[in-house]
């Protein structure tokens, strides 16, 4: 596991290059087997698979013109929907330097970036999968104006999942759309910890279409960070068997994809959404983030699909939210019983209708 973008010789002539802008628009991505628990540098302790979704997606503009000063440090202005957010802004400063040792650049320009989501922030739609995808995506394309070195389209993806990687794990996968894995895997050729690998060549045409409705049972700040949520792991007493059953059930699931049997797709799906909010709640300390309007959500999906024997699963991410998955075929039966069963449970009565996307895409 070797790969070092670390480049020094990426510096700008900067009386030819002045300035510039790139945007891209990037989705957020559901995982079926999740990322919890990483070490190192942003490496995940497991394998993990998603759907990238089509409609909630983060908008990023990079515009970079002559440094105001002279000193080193990154400077950047940052905008969230418009408004000037200095929390965002620390972090994107903090996420910059990172990866300057693989953008040397980064300290010859002023940088402005404007951002927006389709979504509200912090609610448990990785919201940092699409931010930082979608930045990733603008520094690689920035490089290769500049530079012309990712003119071939699979360095460029490779490079911008890495980077993605080191802002928010999940982000990698976000890249590719259709399904995404990241996370080393003897069975899956190319498989890497560094970086997400497309997925949906190996996939059956059912799992190609389908759907991801997104309820959306609270819209507040969670109370807990996914980043940590991850550090809890370290010392949760069921952290080793949980690493271990999420490379078995990865296994499975591909199998399942393969094959287009949605039954196990969806019992994965429903188990990895339940274990990754049970490891939050036997974390030391102890935390919940899903709301009695989740719980009552799991149970009508439930009962619906013993009664109606059709194929309706939930999923869950870091947060209230329930995530119902189906196939397209359905569709016509499912959304009868979301408006009338489960719409009413949501905040405001508000769910963002989604479904497998095709990834990011420069505007
Ligand atoms: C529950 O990628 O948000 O959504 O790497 O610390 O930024 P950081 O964490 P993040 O964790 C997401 C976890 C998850 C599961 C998943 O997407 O695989």
């Amino acid at each position: 596991m070797s790969l070092d973008y670390t480049n020094p010789k990426l510096l700008a002539d900067t009386s030819k290059v002045e300035t510039g802008e790139f945007t891209w628009r990037s989705p957020s991505n559901l995982a079926i087997v999740k990322y919890w628990g990483k070490h190192g540098r942003q490496l995940p302790r497991n394998p993990s698979i998603s759907f990238t979704l089509e409609n909630a997606f983060t908008d990023t503009r990079l515009e970079f013109g002559p440094k105001k000063s002279s000193e080193q440090s990154i400077e950047l202005d940052f905008f969230f929907h418009d408004e000037p957010n200095p929390a965002f802004q620390k972090k994107l400063v903090k996420f910059l330097e990172s990866v300057s040792d693989i953008f040397p650049f980064l300290h010859q320009f002023a940088f402005t970036i404007r951002s927006g989501n389709s979504f509200p922030h912090s609610a448990g739609i990785a919201s940092s999968a699409s931010a930082m995808s979608a930045l990733a995506l603008c520094l690689c394309s920035m490089e290769d104006e500049i530079f012309k070195t990712l003119q071939d389209d699979v360095e460029f993806d490779k490079k911008a999942s890495f980077v993605a990687r080191l802002g928010s794990g999940s982000a990698c996968r976000s890249i590719y759309g259709g399904l995404a894995m990241w996370g080393q895997m003897g069975e899956v050729e190319n498989s890497s910890d560094l970086y997400a690998v497309p997925y949906s060549d190996e996939t059956h045409e059912v799992f190609k279409t389908f759907h991801d409705d997104i309820l959306l049972v609270s819209t507040g700040e969670k109370s807990v960070s996914s980043t940590a949520g991850h550090a809890l792991m370290e010392d949760n007493i069921y952290a080793a068997p949980r690493f271990q059953q999420a490379g078995q059930r990865m296994h499975n699931l591909l199998e399942a994809l393969r094959t287009g049997d949605v039954e196990t797709f969806g019992n994965i799906a429903e188990n990895e959404a339940l274990t990754l909010h049970a490891m939050m709640m036997a974390s030391n300390p102890s935390y919940m983030l899903i709301e009695p309007n989740t719980v009552e959500i799991i149970k009508r999906v439930r009962a619906y699909r013993a009664e109606t024997k059709e194929p309706l699963y939930f999923s869950l991410d870091a947060g209230p939210n329930i995530h119902l998955l189906y196939p397209e075929e359905i569709i016509h039966n499912v959304a009868p019983f979301v408006e009338s069963q489960l719409l009413p449970l949501c905040q405001d009565g508000k769910m963002i209708q989604d479904w497998v996307g095709e990834g990011p895409v420069q505007v």
